[in-house]
């Protein structure tokens, strides 16, 4: 080739990578003007906001039915984080779906977790985990857990008086060990349909005989004693005790009402409160994902949580229903109407579940 023809080619392909260079910067300087969080560019996934929890895989090493419709796993793990009483896991289940369930293990043992799950036929409300976990999970099985995490935690007191329904037993079991480990004052009441479908009974038993006496536990099977008598365990509670709730709603709400001045209850919930304003309907309005630079808008019927997963799917939720938190996100800016009984006064100052919360005329500016 002559060196004229070659000095002109390299001249050209030279120009070339400058045009691209100048088209690419061009294409950059468009993009970061239009992003609302400019000069910073609109981002393909949220970099941060709520850290997601971490998923582990655990191998099922031992099952055992410890009721009627009670299954007990044991979950082997390595360098398990340690837990505290009123802590749960989520199970991802082999289908996908998410359920908590309540640790009822020894915190101190770092190799494994336990948890026990009630079979709730679909008739009576079950959603098919329990169905899932019953049939589908085996020795051997491995599974995704995330967690622990902990929305119940037993505060330090004198006194505690624990409540537990049916399988509302599972988080106060191991209160009722820390308490009486404290040498705190304790008192439980621990309601069932049958002795049969009541998990636990041999184990609180043994945790009573290390007490100073008998009478801490009182078992009401409902087929024996009828319903509890709530007045009755009060009137020996010790003044200001911390009273501890899991149960079915009713329950709950007799707890509730028949709570003595000067204690605090603690409640856990299993299922969303017949009260609770968990509907999705609604005015339309819009959402704004301030770390992903996209703005998504709520139908009058659809959740928030619906709309940011047409962005942004891997934002996690579980229950949507407004009762296990995992849907929990930070809210920048706008007016939330909040519709769950979960989160905390100082938690709703700056954060909603939006798989039943909605926002405003005005919108709503989320930490995604
Ligand atoms: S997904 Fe459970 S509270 Fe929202």
């Amino acid at each position: 080739m002559p060196r004229t023809h070659r000095t002109r080619t390299r001249t050209l392909i030279a120009a070339a990578g400058v045009g691209a260079a100048l088209l690419a910067r061009r294409a950059m300087r468009r993009r970061i003007a239009r992003s609302p969080l400019w000069p910073m560019p609109a981002l393909e996934r949220p970099v941060s906001g709520r850290p997601r929890a971490r998923t582990r895989r655990m191998r099922i090493i031992g099952r055992e039915t410890i009721a009627d419709g009670v299954v007990q796993l044991r979950l082997e793990g390595r360098e398990l984080p340690a837990w505290e009483p009123g802590a749960h896991l989520d199970l991802v289940l082999p289908s996908g779906l998410v359920r908590q369930y309540s640790l009822c293990g020894d915190p101190a043992d770092p190799t494994s977790y336990t948890v026990a799950t009630r079979l709730i036929p679909e008739d009576a409300g079950g959603r098919g985990g329990s169905r899932e976990v019953h049939e589908e999970l085996r020795e051997g099985t491995e599974i995704e857990v995330r967690g622990p995490r902990n929305r119940f935690p037993l505060e330090s007191s004198h006194a505690y008086v624990f409540i537990a329904g049916g399988i509302g037993i599972t988080p106060i079991l191991p209160m009722v060990r820390a308490a009486q480990a404290s040498g705190a004052e304790w008192r439980l009441l621990y309601g069932g349909r049958d002795r049969a479908s009541m998990p636990f009974l041999e184990e609180l038993e043994e945790i009573e005989k290390l007490g100073a006496g008998t009478g801490r536990v009182t078992v009401v099977p409902q087929d024996e004693a009828g319903l509890p008598d709530l007045g009755a365990l009060f009137s020996t509670a010790e003044q200001a005790a911390a009273v501890y709730c899991c149960g079915p709603e009713g329950l709950m709400n007799a707890v509730s009402a028949a709570l003595p001045p000067g204690c605090t209850l603690h409640l856990e919930r299993f299922a969303p409160p017949a009260t609770a304003m968990a509907g999705h309907s609604g005015g339309p309005f819009e959402v704004e994902l301030r770390r992903s630079g996209r703005t998504v808008t709520v139908g009058p019927d659809e959740s928030v949580l619906t709309a940011v997963r047409r962005e942004l799917p891997d934002t996690p939720y579980s229950c949507q229903q407004g009762f296990c938190g995992t849907c929990q996100q930070r809210v920048l800016g706008g007016e939330i109407d909040h519709r769950d009984e979960l989160l905390t006064d100082s938690e709703r100052a700056h954060s909603m579940l939006i798989c039943v919360s909605r926002g405003g005329d005005e919108g709503l500016v989320l930490d995604l």
